[in-house]
């Protein structure tokens, strides 16, 4: 079978003329051929990309893990992806269709963009933060904003003036976003007044203001007038948006600033097993080359497309594609501001219709919310413009996957579970309808994409048998891997290149199946999903022993309907404090206050011991396993055994039960007393 890796950059015809259907074998074979000449393979797929200046080394490995990619090539992001389609056929194509959750008499309000208007606002914004800020290479510009089509703006204009940026998700709190800004070095920050979530006002200037009010690295706010809430705006730091424009000419242009294929575009900060949250460092060359690669194998993105990502900027879904991978492509990008389902349960149904969306990209948690809603909200809209949907997050399980097949594009569209996360940039497990499509099982995620070599191993990083549990690697470098972690390299190598050296370890559980599908199976860690969001229990832990009642605490994540994961949280109180309601309402709400709303605790239980390892490590394993009903498994390594007794009646006597049926050797109680 001959396949057609190439993707001219500019190709204007419908891919999908170019979309076979291969058996898993097939696909093999051509995935094994992309990796025997491969780096050259990632060269082919560069090389249709426009750069300042070509590269002079595909791969430079001289000093593993910290890999660089097209080492001595120069480029701009942003004059890929905004200059490149003003200055051709697609200057007055829509680039940015923005719709807003409020919904008037008229309908929704919707603000279509050009691609010569984001032309001429990227210039204007990176005018005002080129001559009124100071901004130049080696800054970066820190984001907390609502979904609004300023905060692209904002991003490609700092990319402009070869600055890098960092983005802290908006329903993060102070303390959160002052931390990450002040790793990454924030010198200044685009904010805006509120944004809008189910009609009511997120008052994000005043997180933003408790955030600055320790030393900060922040000298410098722009603030968009979004909603029109009253804000204080300190003199000497903060200034309006359409003040500082104001300033600008109207016709104001700032040349794109060359850099190097391996210089760092953007920051983005994720959880992991302990510790601080992690800065990943991205590079721009091969970022982009992954970017571009995945638009068009994974998404089959064609110039006519309508494409909608659901996601948030704040997440890296939203970097990679809502704003870069879609934009470099020449895409129409859907932008919406709020909640999925609101005012009615239909909403985002009615997105897609009334702007005929022919690609899709969404998530679980969504379609699960969709569902729990019922299919005559789904049915009530003609959603026959949908040509391919994929989501991403978390697994998915099987019911959401065929309830969505069914009430999006009548059952006839290729539905992907894409598989990645923050630290690979891109894109890395999925099916490719762009490329040649295998048939998709329910809650799949695929092959690995071409030029990836992902594997499933066991404990000693040996192939694990088909339908066995192991853990996913990835067993080469990829573009759109990170440069490393921001301010500690030794951690990036210890985080993902010692476990199985020469791999990069994900941190996920997966099988492969007799004809070498992947299934993920969800993070082998301490990270728990909270509606796709990825969230350290560390972290959450961490506000909670803040409290002046709590000695102790663990928390966990437990299935929940809707949101995937929910967290739990469990506290050993000191001394004299009152194990109350009060307090288990006061302890969610810190946790809501010191991480964000996305990490309030769906309940917090007293117990008087935790489960822990011989040497005090506690082991969530077991709680969670209590927690969600299974057996603890080997507890050989525990301390004492009566703190899986004390989670257990914490839980137990929450649901109203009498009593756990079990003890921790799967022992029944026959006292009558609850265990
Ligand atoms: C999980 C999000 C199963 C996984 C892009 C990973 C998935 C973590 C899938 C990264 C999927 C993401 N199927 N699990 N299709 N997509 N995950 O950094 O556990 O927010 O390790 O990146 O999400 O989350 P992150």
């Amino acid at each position: 079978m001959s396949v057609n890796w190439s993707l001219p950059f500019d190709e204007r015809v419908r891919t999908v003329s170019r979309s076979t259907t291969m058996t898993p074998r097939e696909y093999e074979a051509m995935h094994e051929r992309s990796l025997e000449n491969w780096p050259e393979f990632w060269e082919g797929v560069a090389s249709e990309l426009p750069w300042h200046r070509r590269w002079d080394k595909v791969l430079d490995d001289s000093a593993p893990p910290f890999y660089r990619w097209f080492v001595g090539g120069e480029l701009n992001a942003c004059s890929i992806c905004v200059d490149r389609h003003a200055a051709g056929h697609r200057a007055s194509k829509p680039a940015i269709i923005w719709e807003g959750e409020a919904v008037a008499d008229r309908g929704p309000t919707v603000r279509t963009m050009t691609y010569a208007d984001v032309h001429r606002e990227v210039n204007r914004a990176a005018w005002v933060l080129k001559h009124r800020y100071g901004v130049a290479k080696g800054d970066t510009v820190g984001f907390y904003m609502p979904m609004v089509p300023e905060f692209p703006i904002f991003m490609l204009a700092a990319v402009r003036l070869g600055a890098k940026f960092t983005v802290v998700f908006s329903g993060f709190s102070s303390d959160s976003l002052s931390e990450r800004l002040n790793d990454a070095g924030a010198k200044v920050l685009v904010t805006a007044d509120g944004g809008r979530r189910r009609d009511s006002v997120v008052r994000l200037k005043d997180i933003v203001d408790g955030a600055l009010q320790a030393s900060s690295s922040v000298k410098s706010v722009l603030v968009l007038k979004n909603v029109g809430n009253s804000v204080n705006m300190e003199t000497g730091r903060d200034e309006y948006i359409h003040d500082a424009l104001a300033r600008a000419p109207a016709d104001a242009t700032v040349e794109p600033v060359s850099v190097r294929s391996d210089d760092p575009l953007f920051i983005l900060h994720t959880s992991g097993t302990t510790g601080r949250p992690k800065g990943q460092v991205h590079d721009v060359g091969g970022y982009l080359v992954l970017l571009h690669a995945t638009m068009r194998w994974v998404f089959d993105l064609n110039d006519d497309d309508v494409y909608w990502c659901t996601a948030d900027i704040g997440w890296v879904t939203g970097h990679s594609y809502i704003v870069f991978g879609p934009l470099m492509e020449g895409a129409t990008v859907l932008m919406y501001e709020g909640a999925l389902d609101h005012p009615s349960p239909d909403r985002w149904a009615s997105i897609l219709e009334r702007h005929k969306v022919s690609v899709l990209y969404t998530s679980p948690t969504a379609i699960r919310s969709f569902m729990k809603n019922g299919d005559a909200w789904a049915k009530a809209h003609d959603t026959s413009s949908v040509r391919v949907m994929h989501s991403v997050g978390e697994p998915i399980n099987p019911e959401a996957f065929r309830w969505m097949r069914r009430n999006v594009g009548e059952g006839q569209v290729p539905f992907g579970s894409t598989w990645w996360m923050t630290e690979t940039g891109g894109i890395m497990i999925s099916v490719l309808p762009g490329l040649g499509l295998v048939p998709i099982k329910p809650g799949t995620n695929g092959f690995p994409i071409p030029g990836v070599e992902a594997a499933v191993v066991d404990e000693q990083g040996l192939p694990q048998k088909p339908f066995t549990r192991g853990l996913l690697v990835l067993k080469r470098p990829w573009p759109g891997m990170p440069l490393t972690i921001h301010n500690d390299p030794s951690r990036y190598k210890e985080v993902y290149w010692s476990r199985f050296p020469g791999s990069f370890f994900a941190g996920d559980y997966a099988v492969r199946d007799g004809e070498g599908y992947f299934w993920i199976l969800g993070r082998a860690d301490e990270v728990i999903k909270v509606s796709g969001h990825r969230l350290g229990t560390y972290e959450l832990e961490s506000a909670l022993v803040q409290h002046p009642s709590v000695a102790e605490a663990a928390v966990v994540g437990v299935p929940d309907e809707v949101k995937g994961e929910a967290p739990v949280g469990f506290v050993i109180l000191r001394v004299g404090a009152n194990a109350d309601a009060g307090l288990a309402s006061e302890l969610k709400a810190l946790v809501r206050e010191k991480v964000g709303p996305i990490a309030t605790p769906r309940e917090v239980f007293f117990v008087g011991k935790l489960p822990k390892t011989r040497s005090a490590k506690i082991m969530r394993r077991v709680i969670r396993a209590v927690a969600v009903g299974q057996s603890v498994g080997d507890v050989s390594t525990l301390e004492e055994e009566a703190s899986v007794d004390e989670i257990r009646r914490a839980y137990a006597d929450f649901r109203g039960e009498v009593s756990g049926a079990q003890d921790v050797a799967g022992r029944k109680r026959t006292d009558g007393r609850p265990l």
